[in-house]
């Protein structure tokens, strides 16, 4: 359903997912999510994008989290690869992980990086965020703290996506929309298609504006909204599971931005449903839609 005014919905994208992988392919062409985030008591937040990430299709995963919480982060399923990230005594990702020698690193053979669940805003991390993002022409998923690193300094996230030559997308809720427009939640909530339009477009960046239906908005000032989802999904978790969702659609499908990014808000929407139709709804955890993503890819639009 598309209109004149550029509005459309995520299912149609969702199709890119509905062929069979290659009969002769391999991992390598299903790309590698770097998943960067966590800190001292935040394991939960990439883990859970990393499973997420798994279970959408990468064909490699890499979660690069603070070096104490690293064992635990590796326990979420044998599939995923760790790597460790210096930390500080508060257990917060140092700045020094962001020098030269150690991105090289750390991003070789990395297609697609997703940073921002459970890294907080402690020490370095943001300092940190801000490194990483200026250092790489990878494509980007920016989500949770890695978003309010930029409280005040929405221009680098301008800089970064060179007029939207290089892939950046954004996945705020509506908190942290607020944080990086320095407006109130409820002044983004009455006005949340034209902000989330306008700052795509301003900044040359996908922004996805989440909460009960979730907007798309595209660098060319298309905006796609969700019809997927439910209150199952407000809990924490949720957000962390459509970071590592959007990393593995974008990492799949790395030329066509638009429809990977609409497809992931839709299948995590979608897998919700499932898990909220076959479960009680207050009883939905985050883990429970990664596992019902099967059920999301399957069904037919
Ligand atoms: N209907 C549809 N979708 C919903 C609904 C709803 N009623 N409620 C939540 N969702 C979806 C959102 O659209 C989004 O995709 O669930 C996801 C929630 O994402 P977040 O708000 O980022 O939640 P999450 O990160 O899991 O947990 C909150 O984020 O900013 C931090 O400090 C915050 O630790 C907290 C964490
Ligand atoms: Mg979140």
């Amino acid at each position: 359903v598309e209109s004149a005014t550029g509005m459309t919905w995520t299912g149609a994208s969702k199709r890119i997912f509905e062929t069979p992988r290659v009969i002769d392919s391999n991992k390598g062409m299903y790309g590698h999510v770097l998943l960067v985030g966590g800190a001292a008591g935040k394991a939960g937040a990439p883990s859970m994008a990393s499973l997420a990430a798994l279970r959408a299709g990468a064909g490699l995963v890499t979660a690069a989290v603070p070096k104490s919480i690293l064992s635990t982060v590796a326990l979420i399923t044998p599939e995923l690869m760790t790597t460790p990230l210096e930390e500080d005594a508060s257990g917060a990702v140092a700045l020094m992980n962001a020098s030269p020698e150690r991105l090289e690193k750390l991003l070789k053979k990395i297609s697609v990086i997703a940073v921002g669940p459970g890294i907080g805003t402690e020490g370095e991390a943001s300092a940190f965020v801000r490194q990483l993002v200026a250092s790489t022409d990878l494509p980007l998923v920016i989500d949770a703290d890695g978003l309010n690193a930029f409280k005040g300094q929405a221009s680098l996230l301008k800089d970064a996506s060179r007029g939207g030559a290089r892939t950046i997308v954004l996945t705020p809720h509506p908190g942290e929309m607020a944080t990086l427009l320095g407006m109130t939640t409820k002044e983004v909530q009455a006005e949340r298609l034209n902000l989330a339009r306008k700052f795509a477009q301003e900044h040359g960046v996908t922004l996805v504006l989440k909460g009960w239906r979730t907007l798309v908005a595209h660098p060319n000032g298309d905006v796609a909204v969700n019809t997927t989802g439910n209150p199952s999904m407000a809990k924490g978790g949720s957000g962390d599971i459509l970071t590592g969702i959007v990393a593995a659609c974008l990492a799949q499908e790395k030329s066509n931005v638009r429809d990977a990014v609409n497809a992931a808000v839709y299948l995590h929407g979608l897998a919700a449903d499932f898990a909220a139709h076959r479960m009680d709804e207050h009883t939905v955890l985050a883990t429970d839609t990664v596992a019902h993503l099967s059920d999301a890819f399957r069904y037919r639009t």
